[in-house]
């Protein structure tokens, strides 16, 4: 089998990765795999199930109870399938995305979903963004990036495309929040958001969205030949 082509995009909550990724795969025709969809719906599944993101306990006694599926749809678009039920929009809560962030620090969380995100990657050209995809779910991948951007930038960015979608939002809580997520994401034992060695870090605070992409398809060709 040939080998595939994976980019990975780590960087904390807000930075704009999702954008990012999502116009770089629709514009080089490889497949956007939003992981963070996937640790959502765990925190969305045990939600449901009334158990606390940081009830070891019961998550480890409920976790075969859950399957989770990546579909997806003819427009490209990442449906996640959790029990047969698609949930996509369901999980893109603030509540959910601190639940998310509590979740995803338990290694039987992490290991569950491991094998799922390599073997898209084997199947596909992919686009990969959360946190620990250049350091480990895929440390071979192509081109690794990370990206940021200082907490207050993220927090108006955010709020502005709450607003956006007719939706409140509330700055000081929204940085605050992103503050937390920013602690607990680098902060735990498994896996933590960290930039490896070997990654790109572009500062997007003050980058438009196409200055990232140009910069970060400037990098990738100097990797793939097309
Ligand atoms: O990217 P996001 O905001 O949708 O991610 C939600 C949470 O999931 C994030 O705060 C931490 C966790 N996550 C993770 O631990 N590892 C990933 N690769 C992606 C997300």
């Amino acid at each position: 089998m040939v080998k595939k082509i994976s980019i990975a995009i780590d960087g904390p909550a807000g930075a704009g990765k999702s954008t990012i990724a999502r116009r770089l795969a629709a514009e080089m025709g490889y497949h956007y795999v939003d992981t963070g969809a996937i640790y959502r719906t765990v925190a969305y599944f045990f939600d449901l199930w009334g158990v606390s993101p940081k009830d070891i306990d019961g998550i480890t006694r409920y976790i075969d109870e859950l399957t989770i599926r990546i579909e997806y749809d003819a427009e490209g678009v990442q449906h996640m399938i959790m029990n047969g039920m698609d949930v996509t929009n369901d999980i893109r809560t603030q509540e959910i995305s601190q639940k998310a962030s509590i979740i995803s620090a338990h290694a039987i969380v992490r290991d569950m979903l491991l094998d799922m995100q390599r073997e898209v990657a084997q199947q596909h050209n992919v686009i990969m963004d959360g946190r620990d995809i250049g350091s480990v779910v895929l440390p071979k991948a192509t081109v690794k990036f990370f990206l940021t951007a200082s907490p207050e930038i993220r927090a108006r960015r955010r709020t502005k495309e709450l607003l956006e979608k007719g939706q409140r939002a509330d700055y000081e809580k929204i940085l605050k929040e992103i503050e937390q997520r920013d602690y607990q994401d680098t902060h735990r034992e498994v896996a933590p958001l960290k930039m490896t060695r070997d990654s790109i870090k572009l500062d997007t605070s003050d980058m438009g969205i196409d200055e990232v992409i140009a910069a970060m398809k400037e990098a990738i060709a100097k990797k793939v030949v097309r």
